[in-house]
């Protein structure tokens, strides 16, 4: 299993969430966050000037998926929060050792 974390623009969650419920992604952690990448929080870069760190209102959506799933669901991901201005945000990989539905007691894959 995976975890994908993804943190988009706040005005991008309702399709991104369409697109993963249309693809049989039903469980999913949403986290209003706070954020800022390269440009430190800033529209436009400004050279030669040291700039605070300004944070800027993000969503941050967890999905666990099956290995099997991680493709398909960044492509997802990436075809409805695309703008191609900077700040689109980013997702981030990592693996899960383990997931358990409590009601029942399964296990790995047959908990997702
Ligand atoms: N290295 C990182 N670690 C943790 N969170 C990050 C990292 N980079 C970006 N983020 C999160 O993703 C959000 C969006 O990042 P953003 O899309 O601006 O990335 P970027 O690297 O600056 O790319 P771009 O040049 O397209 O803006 C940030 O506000 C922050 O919450
Ligand atoms: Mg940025």
């Amino acid at each position: 299993m995976k975890k994908i974390e993804c943190i988009l623009r706040p005005g991008k969650l309702e399709e991104v969430k369409e697109a993963l419920n249309q693809s049989g992604v039903h469980g999913m952690t949403v986290m209003q966050v706070m954020g800022c990448g390269l440009q430190k929080g800033r529209k436009e870069v400004y050279r030669g000037t040291e700039l605070t760190i300004n944070l800027l209102p993000k969503v941050k959506i967890e999905i666990i998926v099956k290995d099997s799933q991680v493709e398909e669901v960044i492509a997802l991901i990436r075809q409805s929060a695309l703008t191609g201005q900077i700040g689109d945000g980013k997702i981030f990989v990592s693996s899960v050792e383990n997931a358990v539905r409590i009601r029942t007691g399964e296990t790995g894959d047959a908990a997702l």
